[in-house]
This record gives structure tokens, sequence and C-alpha cells, in this order.
């Protein structure tokens, strides 16, 4: 017996390039840790270029690039000085224009990772705020307020920011400055005109020099409402998030989106979006609307544990979510920010309290984190099973799947760096409780010998487990059985099979024991229990493992042809 999925949109063949990002195999690459092309210890857009042949061999269909523009790295780049310009140490606008052409001469698109909630503290509109008046119109591009007391020397307000510590900086004239995340990342002011012209300007900018898309960061946080009495942090815990609260995923920040999508639609093909929006998912649709951004990122299988019955409802659920909306839905497992998934599916199920130092959901972000004295818990051999399990599930979904760099090579996470070497902020903010997310950015591993294992000439600027030699993409090209070998060819085969939208749920009898189809007769079957389970028959085409005598172990996917 077979349960049927009514069909979500089916693109439109004739609108040709336009649905490119429906069903996309997006790669996400973190571009300090992929690779350094001039020896610095720090990669670079050239290094991305000249690993294009890479990326058309992996069979991905875009990338999405995390910043690269000019920054202090306060945030892993996510704290811009300046939107429309190269960081220096990563290359130059030229180098831009070059990458964009090699990636587009092998058939693969860029998005481009967008950050307006905040600047950096380096951009010159927030020097001129230093620089200017209380009620300046500097000041008013960012979110200035008088500080409590006789002479302002207390925050206008207790709120924490999301990385941990006050969300108020002083400036030292009695005013304060509001950031959710960094200080170094002040909030700008969504309801300033100028703010809003200027990043009109930034998606010109980038999409006149070619890029097909942008990833918004913090797509929910733009939008604030202040007034003039601040609520107080426990206030703002209290205020549902329906649209109106203060702060969060307000219903007036899509009027932001609505004038972007004007920008994205004057262009051949219209340059797409993706929301970075933490918001619960019934509110998700709104991020993902044809006209405002028209895909949000669903983190709901991130957030999973390697569980069956978890899997199915979320796929359900997500797949009739994008029917609302009209968009396709996201999948993603790892990202910059979480721990990857191999290493968090050999971690005991959350709940337990079994791991050492637990990992736990971040407040703001619910993101997985370790919190250190995780490696005697860490099951390596079974996270990382796990992870190629789920990721041929993935990729037999409808919608679009985000990869991660690395992933692909079956890295675990870093657990081990010397504080001494830690740059995220979370760890400095939050010292002894979180140890940030540097474990899922360390450069990646391109040949088993090497000072930086074929990164880059010199060693890495974040230093490179041993292990990483092991899993370099020059020893698993040579291994029919590695992560990356899986990778290839079931990008290649989605490539082959994906058409329309459609899937259907196949009926297993078996609790732990997943299967779905799609057209063209593909049929993915996931067993997440331990027991060795019949698979329908059919002729395989791909297994995350192998087969047990025709039979499907434990933790493993089949793609079968029926
Ligand atoms: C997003 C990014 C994260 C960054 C934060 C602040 O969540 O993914 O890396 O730290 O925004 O910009």
């Amino acid at each position: 017996m077979t349960e049927v999925m009514e069909p979500t949109l089916t693109p439109d063949s004739s609108a040709g390039d336009a649905t490119w990002w429906r069903q996309a195999a997006v790669y996400q690459i973190y571009p300090r840790a992929f690779a350094d092309a001039d020896g610095d210890g720090i990669g670079d857009l050239p290094g991305i270029t000249a690993h294009v042949p890479y990326l058309r061999e992996l069979g991905v269909d875009a990338v999405w690039l995390s910043p690269f523009y000019p920054s202090a790295l306060a945030d892993g780049g996510y704290d811009v000085d300046d939107y429309r310009d190269v960081d220096p140490r990563l290359g130059t606008l030229d180098d831009f224009d070059a990458l964009v052409a090699a990636l587009h001469d092998a058939g693969i698109k860029l998005i481009v990772d967008l950050v307006p909630n905040h600047t950096s503290d380096r951009h010159v509109w927030f020097q001129e705020a230093l620089r200017s008046p209380k009620g300046s119109p500097a000041r008013d591009r960012y979110i200035f307020r008088d500080g409590k007391g006789p002479d302002g020397a207390e925050p206008p307000a207790d709120w924490q920011s999301v990385f941990g510590g006050p969300a108020w900086e002083p400036v030292g004239d009695g005013q304060w400055y509001m950031h959710h995340f960094a200080t170094e990342q002040p909030d700008l002011n969504w309801k300033n005109p100028e703010v809003r012209a200027d990043f009109l300007h930034t998606l010109r900018f980038w999409s006149d020099r070619g890029v097909d898309g942008f990833r918004v960061d913090v797509a929910h946080g733009l939008a604030k409402d202040l007034g003039e009495e601040l609520p107080s942090q426990a206030e703002l815990d209290a205020t549902p998030r329906d649209g109106n609260h203060p702060l969060w995923d307000r219903d007036d920040v899509h009027d932001i989106y609505a004038e972007w999508r004007t920008v994205f639609d004057s262009y051949d093909p219209p340059r797409t979006a993706v929301a970075e929006a933490w918001v619960a998912a019934d509110r998700r649709a709104r991020y993902a609307s044809a006209h405002g951004l028209g895909q949000a990122f669903n983190f709901d299988l991130l957030e999973a544990d390697f569980d069956a019955g978890q899997f199915r409802e979320i796929i359900t659920f997500n797949l009739e979510l994008a029917e609302t909306s009209g968009s396709s839905t996201t999948w993603v497992f790892s990202n910059h920010d979480v721990v990857r998934h191999a290493t968090r599916y050999g971690l005991p199920p959350r709940g337990t309290g079994a791991a050492g130092g637990d990992h736990t959901a971040e407040k703001q972000g619910k993101r997985w984190l370790l919190s250190g004295g995780t490696e005697p818990v860490l099951q390596r051999e079974l996270g990382l099973r796990r992870a190629r399990a789920a990721t041929l599930l993935e990729l037999a979904l409808p919608g679009s799947s985000y990869l991660y760099q690395g992933e692909e090579l079956g890295l675990h996470e870093v657990a081990d760096i010397p504080d001494e070497s830690r740059q995220d902020p979370t760890f400095f903010r939050s010292p002894g409780i979180e140890i940030g997310r540097d474990g899922c950015r360390v450069p990646l591993p391109w040949t088993r010998e090497g000072a930086s294992f074929g990164f880059g000439a010199g060693p890495a600027d974040l230093p490179q487990p041993d292990w990483f030699g092991d899993l370099a993409v020059e020893v698993q090209e040579q291994d029919p059985a590695s992560t990356l070998a899986l990778y290839r060819r079931a990008l290649a085969l989605r490539r082959e099979l994906q058409t329309d939208e459609t899937m259907e749920w196949h009926d297993t009898g078996r609790d732990d024991v997943l299967a779905f189809r799609r057209p063209n007769g593909w049929l993915s079957v996931t067993n997440f229990g331990d027991d060795v389970v019949d698979l329908p028959a059919g002729e395989v085409l791909l297994t995350s493992a192998p087969l047990d005598g025709g039979h499907l172990p434990g933790a493993t996917t089949a793609w079968l042809r029926v």
C-alpha cells in the first residue's frame, strides 16, 4: 500500500533557467577554509577558481559563497566592512569576476551571502556614526539609544546578545548602540531609507557581475520596532513571535523583501534568494514567497536525531509547507554554524544525558554545539555511516539540498582545537560554556601530505588534525568506496533521475525503515535501525554501505530503479 502525497509545484520547462534553483544541489564554500592559492594560510578566491574542476566533477548545480567581503573577521566575515568589494586577503574584484566566469563555464551557478542585519564596526557608516552627535542622520542608520542613569552609564536595556553577553555597547557620550551578535556587528536601522536604498544598490552590484542568487543572513531580524520605552529581556522572551515581536520575525520585514524582489525580477533569469530565518515552521512560508525572497532554509532535519519517525514527519510536513508558498523545500544537514552531521550522528541522542559534555541547542539559533569532552563518547564510524545514509536519503528528496564543504569527504567536527587558535566569537563571549563553531571551519585536506594537506603552501590559520590526511581528496579519489565517490555518484544519478517535484511514501511494513518513490521508477530506502531487512525488488543503483547478501543492513540507504 502506498500513501500518495499531492504533487508540489512542477517546474515550468518553458521558463527554462528561471527554475534552476528549485531542485538544485548547492555546495556551500566557506572561502577562508577551502583552498589557499597564495600560501598565506587563509583560503582565497583564486583558490576556489583553481578547484572549479573539482566542483564540476562533484556534480553540484550551484555554489553558495559565504562572505568574502573586507572584514576584520570578528565573526568569520559576517562582520562586513564594505558590501561591494573583496577582502584583499581573499583577492580582488577581478578575481571575483574570474571565479564567476569559471563557475559559469562549468555550468555552476553562484549564490553570494548577503549580511543585511548588521555591518561591521569598521564600516564607513558606523565610523561616521561614532564621530557624529546624538540625533544625527549618521546615527539614525543604526540603533542608538541613551543609556540609563544620570550620565547614561547604564545600558538602555538588559538585553543579551545571541552570542552571549550584553546586546548594548556604550560609545562614550551617554549613548549606546544595539548589536544582536558580536560587539563588532552593530545592527542597522531598516526604517532608514538610506539603508534600504544602499542594499538595493548592493543587490544590483553583484547581480550585474553575474551572481545568480543571494543567501540572506539573519533574514528574520532586519525589521525592528523598538518604540521609546524599551522592554526588558524577560518581556521580550515572553512576547510571542507572531509577527509583532519588537525584534524577531516581524511581518513588516517582508516589505523589505518585496522591494528586493523587484530588483531580482529585473534580471533574466530572475536572481534567486534563500532566507536564513530561524522562525517557527508555520511562519517559514512567508520568507519563501514568490513576492519575497522565494526560498527559505528548513533546518528541521538538521535538528532531528537519526530516527525514521522524526525524518518521516519532517519530510511530510515540509513538502506540504512548500506547497503553501509555491516554493520548493530545502534540506540541510551541515553548514558553517553547526557540528558536522557525521559527528552529531555519532553522539548519543539528545535528552539522554549520556554525552560527557552534552551537545545543546543554542538559545536563539538552536544550533548544535559541542561543549567539549565529547570525543570519548563519539562513535566515529557509526556517525559517518549514518551521515552517508542520511545524505543519500536527502539527495533523493524533492527540493534543493544544501551541502557544506567537507561533508563530501565525510569529515568529522574537529573538537580539539587549542583555545589559543580558536576564532569564533561565541567561544570568547561565553567562556567555558560554548566551544564555538571553529570545528567545522577547519581548512579542507586536498592531499595526504604537505604543510596543510594541500590546502596551501604553508600551515593553515586554523590547525588541521593529523587524521585529515587520510581523508584528503587525493586519497578518496583512489577509493571507489570513499565518501567522495558516493557523493559524486549520487549527484550524477540525481541529475539523471530528478524530474518533477513529486514523491510518494512506500510502505515498508517497519517503523524503522523509510522508503519513497520519485518519478522515473526511482525508489530510495533507508534502514534507520540495526536489523538487516529485505529490499523491494528492483535494480540497485547505489547504496551508502555494502549490502549484506542482497539485503539492507542497518544505517544504510539504497537507491533502486523499480
Ligand atoms: C548567521 C550566520 C552566522 C553568523 C550570524 C551573524 O547565523 O550563519 O555564521 O555568525 O548570522 O551574522
